[in-house]
């Protein structure tokens, strides 16, 4: 049996920067109320004449792929991540195939779990490499939220918590023991679909999408703010306890905490539930809001870019959204 180690890491963000600010000045929100509840203090929107997701993603992966000292010719699989996808069909992981020019015949596979996208999609890939199918994956997560929100004060629950960006991982085989993505764990409860959701267009409709579909609020995201966080607390300490017991080991012998960049107020209860000094674990969501699939890729990148993931440090990563879906990982880097 095989290792997948992570190879080489990148993200992308949009150039756009929209504070709190700005968005006070279109929907009845405030920076004071943002920045409290959430943490957040900006977030980036793409640009329509330059970003898609599948051009983030590729941007994304161009990192990743150079900081691994490889081609696009060298990957064996894509498996792409996003809830905002570029067309309805086919998934967006063909187009980042096109525009990245990896080879016609190289499978890709499109990943929906929201929040937890990236985290289920390490996890196929892992496998993938394990079961020694394939020797390179490319693993990316990739985001535009912007143009889906309800950009006034109806939809300024939801609005103000989102932004847009891309992260990538390249996993490769390795045959080094005890190194390389130790464990990952994967769950999902569909009783709560309907409580962090889009709802609109949908194929149930007599037909699937007309004006008044357009005009309805169910086109626009629906979250149960208090619902979500609540379990999310909960599903964040389980997984990881999980992962840290599947591995043998405590939340002393984590070197850092990468949770889905969801909310402050979360990743900070996490942080004193496992009794972890403040800077072991990592979050950028003052600067990129909350980016769904993109988010643990980006914050892995920046770690990684700051110089906090050293060669032999025990990472964990963590995720919750909606389905509801969880699931982490541990890697030893
Ligand atoms: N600006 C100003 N006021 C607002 C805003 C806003 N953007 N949004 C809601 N309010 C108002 C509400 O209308 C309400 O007013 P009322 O008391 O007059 O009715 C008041 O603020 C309180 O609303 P709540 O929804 O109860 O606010 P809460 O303190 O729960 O905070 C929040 C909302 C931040 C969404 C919180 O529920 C939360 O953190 N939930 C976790 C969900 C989360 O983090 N989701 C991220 C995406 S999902 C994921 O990644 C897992």
């Amino acid at each position: 049996m095989y290792n997948s180690i992570v190879k080489g890491i990148g993200h992308y963000v949009p150039e756009k920067i929209v504070t709190n600010d700005d968005l006070a000045k279109i929907m009845d929100t405030s920076d004071e109320w943002i920045t409290e509840r959430t943490g957040i203090k900006e977030r980036r929107y793409f640009d329509p004449k330059k970003d898609t997701v599948q051009s983030m993603g590729a941007e994304a992966s161009r990192i990743a792929l150079d900081r691994a000292g490889l081609k696009p010719e060298d990957v064996d699989m894509i498996v792409f991540a996003t809830l905002s996808p570029h067309y309805y069909f086919p998934g967006s992981g063909v187009l980042m195939q096109r525009e990245l020019g990896i080879p016609a015949g190289v499978p890709s596979l499109d990943v929906r779990n929201a929040c937890s996208g990236f985290m289920y999609s390490l996890s196929v890939a892992d496998q993938f490499i394990k079961t020694g199918m394939y020797k390179t994956v490319l693993v990316v997560g990739s985001e535009i939220h912007s143009s889906g929100l309800d950009k006034t004060t109806r939809g300024r629950n939801v609005a103000v918590i989102f932004g847009d960006g891309a992260g990538a991982a390249v996993l490769q085989r390795s045959e080094e023991k005890g190194r390389g993505i130790l464990s990952t764990h994967l769950h999902a409860d569909g009783n709560f679909a309907e409580e962090l959701c889009i709802k609109q267009p949908s194929s149930a409709n007599e037909v699937w999408m007309n004006h008044d579909i357009v005009d309805h609020p169910d086109s626009r995201p629906y979250m149960n703010g208090n619902l979500v966080f609540k379990h999310a607390v909960v599903r964040f300490l389980e997984v990881i306890g999980e992962a840290l017991k599947a591995n043998q080991m405590t939340s002393e012998d984590i070197n850092l905490l990468i949770p889905h960049q969801a909310n402050l107020r979360i990743s900070e209860f996490v942080r004193m539930k496992l009794k972890l000094a403040e800077g072991m674990v990592f979050n950028n969501i003052m600067k990129y809001g909350n980016t769904t699939a993109a988010s643990i890729p980006i914050a892995l990148s920046e770690a990684w870019e700051q110089g906090k993931i050293k060669e032999g440090d025990t990472i964990c990563l963590a995720a919750f959204g909606s389905g509801f879906t969880w699931a982490s990982a541990l890697i030893k880097w």
